[in-house]
């Protein structure tokens, strides 16, 4: 089979960023060209229309796609019938509550077949959880096996893309039906979450969190970070601060919790000018 695949990407803290790395690596295994495109960067990929696949990958914010992510596929230029599928990265929280990827896989296959493309996969991996507003990140020993899991998981979801045969995870219905009543009032929420945000006083004015926050919605006034009305409320600025200066009072406080980054994930590789 002859295929070239483009794999489109959103990640707050490198989760699914590293599942799209490992998708593009087992399509390039079989002699595949995958080529990788973080939405952030803004429009479509050169070349959009030469791939014959099309890969989302994308984390699960409150049981729903992440408004970067609806937007970027909202806008899909009308194709007929190329492949595409979706890999979401859901969070792994502990204290027995299960990851769920809510009405995420249902809410990306109507959304690009109405662009006109050819749904042939979806699936929810589980990652390390990174909703720090919740509750903090487990130990990087605890983190290492999940991430793996969540590798293999991928691995062996691109072998089924890879051997064309048609693979949709099936969704309970609880947690679609969490997602279709939830969501949307998270949707309507995220752009105040950062009013929740403050700063203590290991702030140093370095400026990174404005620089990485993946929609611009942070500038620095007087050498200190304010948010604006754009949030996405992916948690990066709080997860990634090196100074772990920056705090949310949500559901509980974070002041003690530990931040979380994904391994493989450069903070330096987020920063734009
Ligand atoms: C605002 C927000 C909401 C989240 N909601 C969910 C959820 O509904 N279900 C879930 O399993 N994980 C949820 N998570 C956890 C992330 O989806 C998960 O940790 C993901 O792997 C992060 O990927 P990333 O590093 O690519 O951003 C949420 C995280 C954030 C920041």
């Amino acid at each position: 089979m002859d295929k070239s695949i483009l794999l489109y990407y959103f990640s707050g803290t490198g989760n699914s960023r590293r599942l799209t790395e490992v998708a593009a690596k087992r399509f390039e295994e079989v002699g595949f060209k995958a080529k990788i495109r973080n939405i952030e960067e803004k429009g479509l990929a050169e070349g959009h229309n030469d791939y014959s696949c099309y890969g989302f990958i994308f984390p699960v914010h409150f049981r729903g796609i992440p408004h970067i992510m609806t937007k970027f596929m909202a806008a899909l230029p009308l194709e007929t019938g190329k492949e595409a599928f979706i890999i979401v990265s859901m969070g792994n929280i502990g204290y027995g509550i299960s990851p769920s990827q809510g009405k995420c896989l249902g809410q990306g296959k109507s959304i690009l077949e109405g662009r006109g493309y050819k749904v042939v996969g979806g699936h929810a991996v589980t990652m390390p959880n990174n909703f720090i507003a919740l509750v903090g990140a487990s130990t990087p020993e605890m983190a290492a096996p999940v991430i793996e899991a969540g590798e293999k998981a991928v691995g062996e979801f691109i072998e089924k893309i890879i051997d064309g045969e048609f693979y949709m995870e099936k969704t309970h219905w609880p947690t679609k039906l969490m997602g279709i009543t939830t969501n949307p009032l998270f949707l309507y929420g995220r752009k105040y979450v950062s009013s929740f945000f403050r700063l203590d006083d290991r702030c140093d004015s370095c400026g990174i969190c404005a620089k990485i926050c993946p929609v611009g919605n942070i500038e620095m006034v007087n050498g200190r970070p304010e948010w604006g009305r754009g949030c996405e409320s992916c948690f990066r600025c709080i997860n990634l601060c090196p100074k772990e200066a920056i705090q949310c009072t949500f559901i509980g406080r974070t002041e003690k919790r530990r931040r979380y980054k994904e391994p493989h994930l450069k903070v330096k590789d987020l920063m734009r000018e």
